[in-house]
């Protein structure tokens, strides 16, 4: 079985000293870098925007897996392509042409991920599924780090995985939020394939040995 994933997401980083958190990254047994991109619109509150993702991709030597908080995703794939995306999810709620934003993102070389928000039912996916390569499913409301688990969750992923299998697709499932040391066995038992994990990493003492230990609990 491929080994489940660890995406330490950059929202919970120093921005200070952005460069030394994106070398303990790489240097780490992180998989991923979760950049997360907020509009103040689709979700209030604003991270950050291109001139930071350029400027961490220019250092970063792992997947970038980019998760667009924005209305109107489309006026944007080009440019998240352009500036070194490997990954573009953006949110089912923001979409009115999934498909073809889907199809879009595809077009310009990268992975398409679709996020669902906690009240979004998996099974709206279901006819879409083979054109998604991951399903990000949001385990706190969108907008900010630190928050705490949505326990439902656990049976979201359940019913996500049955519908993947279900369909015979190869969707990766990631779960966003509030993820720990004490949910995370559950989540891959459940099903998911990469677990984000922000605060968790970045407010720990350690965070290459906290980014370490995660890997091993979810691959034991
Ligand atoms: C929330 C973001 C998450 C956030 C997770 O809107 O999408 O990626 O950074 O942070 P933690 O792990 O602190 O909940
Ligand atoms: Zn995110």
């Amino acid at each position: 079985m491929t080994s489940k994933k660890i995406a330490p997401s950059v929202l919970a980083a120093d921005f200070a000293n952005l460069q030394r958190d994106v070398e303990m990254i790489n240097t780490s047994k992180a998989d991923w870098f979760h950049i997360d991109i907020m509009d103040g619109v689709f979700v209030p509150n604003i991270s950050f925007g291109m001139p930071v993702l350029r400027d961490i991709a220019k250092h970063a030597t792992k997947t970038i897996d980019v998760h667009l908080m924005i209305v109107n995703p489309d006026r944007y794939i080009k440019t998240f392509a352009d500036l070194g995306s490997h990954i573009l999810t953006v949110h089912y709620e923001a979409c009115t042409h999934l498909h073809r934003t889907l199809q879009a993102i595809k077009s310009e070389g990268m992975k398409a991920g679709v996020a669902i928000n906690p009240h979004t039912n998996v099974d709206l996916l279901e006819d879409s599924i083979n054109d998604i390569d991951l399903v990000c499913i949001m385990s706190v409301n969108p907008g900010f780090g630190g928050q705490s688990f949505i326990e439902n969750t656990y049976d979201k992923v359940k019913k996500l995985k049955k519908i993947i299998t279900t369909r015979n697709a190869g969707t990766l499932i990631e779960i966003d939020g509030g993820v720990t040391d004490k949910n995370a066995k559950q989540l891959v038992e459940a099903g998911a394939d990469v677990l984000v994990a922000g605060s968790f990493v970045f407010k720990s003492e350690h965070p290459t040995d906290t980014i370490a230990s995660l890997k091993e609990l979810v691959n034991s």
